[in-house]
């Protein structure tokens, strides 16, 4: 069983740089944002979900313990929120240790989440995934979770230099063409 222990300061400094560095990997390897620009946009990202740290109202840093052995096996980071008339429990983050990865606390953290939605009367918990996180998308399935909604991509890529010097864009072509100067 996962017990939910909240943060001490220190630990909550600890998280916060660390999530912010994941956040800014996930962002650059979705193609969303640059290597240059990520680490400044992820922590902006984090100082306005949380401009009061640990005490920002109806946030929850919490480690995940291990009731039985007190150890300390990972971290989540989750809001009650209201949508429209009901409420959601949103999980900005869920992470275990590496080394206790694949033992199923990532499984009964989830399931203690659920418990804490039941206790506070809210009908939905729900998350954010990126696509390439199989492990993380396989863990939600097994825990029940479906898609609420989808957000598809295609990357754009440039023409090859042979074909895009060729033609001009159709709402170029009835244009008059720039008069090239000629010096008499
Ligand atoms: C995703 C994560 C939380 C899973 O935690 P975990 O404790 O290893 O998960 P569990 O042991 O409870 O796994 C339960 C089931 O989920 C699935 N699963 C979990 N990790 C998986 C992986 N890497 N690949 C495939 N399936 C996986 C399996 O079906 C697993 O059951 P099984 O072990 O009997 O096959 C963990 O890998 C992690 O912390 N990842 C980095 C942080 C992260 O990406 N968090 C999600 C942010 S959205």
């Amino acid at each position: 069983m996962i017990v939910l222990v909240p943060f001490t300061r220190s630990e909550f400094e600890e998280f916060l740089q660390r999530n912010i560095r994941h956040f800014a990997r996930e962002r650059v390897e979705a193609g969303d944002w640059t290597r240059r620009e990520a680490l400044r946009l992820s922590t902006r990202a984090h100082r306005s979900l949380l401009p009061q740290g640990l005490r920002t109202p109806s946030h929850q840093l919490r480690a995940l313990v291990d009731a039985r052995s007190g150890l300390r096996v990972g971290e989540t980071w989750y809001q009650v929120r209201r949508i429209g008339s009901s409420k959601e429990l949103w999980v900005y983050w869920i992470g275990i240790r590496e080394d206790q990865r694949r033992k199923g606390y990532g499984l009964a953290a989830l399931r203690r989440l659920e418990e804490e939605a039941r206790r506070r009367s809210v009908k939905r918990i729900a998350l954010h995934v990126f696509g390439p996180n199989l492990g993380a998308r396989a863990l939600y399935a097994k825990a029940g979770f479906q898609v609420l909604e989808e957000q598809l991509g295609k990357a754009v890529r440039p023409l090859p230099p042979s074909l895009s010097g060729r033609r001009r864009p159709p709402q170029e072509r009835n244009r008059p063409k720039a008069r090239r100067r000629v010096r008499s």
